[in-house]
């Protein structure tokens, strides 16, 4: 990441801390200052079980049946981030075969590949959002019209929206790879044009991928 990107997106983060500060975390987290940072946790605390992860009730006969999700993981292809499982790579190597429809057993989705390149201002790469991986898992009326009008360009997206779990926060971060595994999305090139114009000076160490 080049200094402007890490600039900004060190005042993204701090932005985004009062909305934090405002959040009611549960009383299990009280104690821990980073409870709520995923990211934050050590390899050994992720994952935990089911009666032990705070969102289940540890009281309730039916949270010891579920599987373990250490054990469920296992074998699937790491991610960078969330729940460390890079599900779309799970997915696509036929490791899980998620059902499509609740009762239809053999229902299958309705794929539709077609990326739409969202150009940055800026230094950060553009974001390449592909319906394909989408539609593997979603419904169309999962997205449209509710968060995103279908016509390239006529929505408004920013950063701060996402972060705040709007447009593609409401699923990253959430359901999806969280908004920390930046060229995951910002996976796309820059016109040589914007490229020239953001060029960092000679003495300026080139920006990582
Ligand atoms: C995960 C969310 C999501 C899902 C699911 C989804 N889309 Fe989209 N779709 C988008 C986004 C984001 C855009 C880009 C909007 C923009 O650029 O402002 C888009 C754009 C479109 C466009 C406009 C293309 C153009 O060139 O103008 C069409 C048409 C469309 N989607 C149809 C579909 C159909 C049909 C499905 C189901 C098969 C579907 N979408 C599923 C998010 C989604
Ligand atoms: C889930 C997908 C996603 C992830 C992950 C993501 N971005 Fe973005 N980013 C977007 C979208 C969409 C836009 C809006 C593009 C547009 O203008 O249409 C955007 C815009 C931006 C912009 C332009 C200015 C602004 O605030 O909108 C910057 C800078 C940026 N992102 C930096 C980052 C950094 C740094 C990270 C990692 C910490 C990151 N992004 C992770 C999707 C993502
Ligand atoms: C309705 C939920 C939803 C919304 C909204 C959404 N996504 Fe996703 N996205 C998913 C899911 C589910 C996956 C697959 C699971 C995963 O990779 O974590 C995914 C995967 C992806 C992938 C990974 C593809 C791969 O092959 O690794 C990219 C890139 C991505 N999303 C970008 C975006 C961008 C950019 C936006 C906003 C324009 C967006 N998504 C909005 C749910 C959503």
């Amino acid at each position: 990441m080049n200094p402007t990107a890490r600039r900004i997106a060190l005042s993204l983060l701090l932005g985004s801390l009062p909305v934090l500060g405002a959040l009611d975390l549960p009383s299990v987290h009280a104690g821990d200052p980073n409870a709520f940072n995923r990211l934050m946790k050590p390899a050994s605390k992720r994952n935990p079980p089911p009666a032990q992860d705070g969102i289940h009730d540890p009281k309730n006969a039916g949270t010891a049946l579920l599987q373990k999700p250490r054990e469920a993981f296992a074998g699937l292809p790491k991610g960078r981030g969330g729940n460390y499982i890079d599900w779309a790579k799970a997915l696509n190597d036929g490791k899980i075969a998620p059902r499509y429809d609740k009762i239809k057993l053999d229902a299958k989705p309705i794929l539709m590949d077609l990326n739409i390149v969202r150009e940055v201002k800026g230094s950060m790469p553009d974001v390449v959002y592909p319906h394909k991986q989408h539609t593997e898992w979603l419904d169309c009326a999962n997205c449209h019209p509710a968060i995103f009008i279908p016509k390239k360009g006529a929505n408004q997206m920013s950063m701060a929206q996402i972060i705040l779990g709007e447009k593609c926060g409401v699923c990253h971060g959430k359901v999806a790879f969280p908004v920390s595994d930046c060229r995951r999305c910002h996976s796309g090139t820059k016109s040589e044009k914007t490229a020239a114009k953001n060029a960092p000076p000679p003495s300026a160490p080139a920006a990582k991928p």
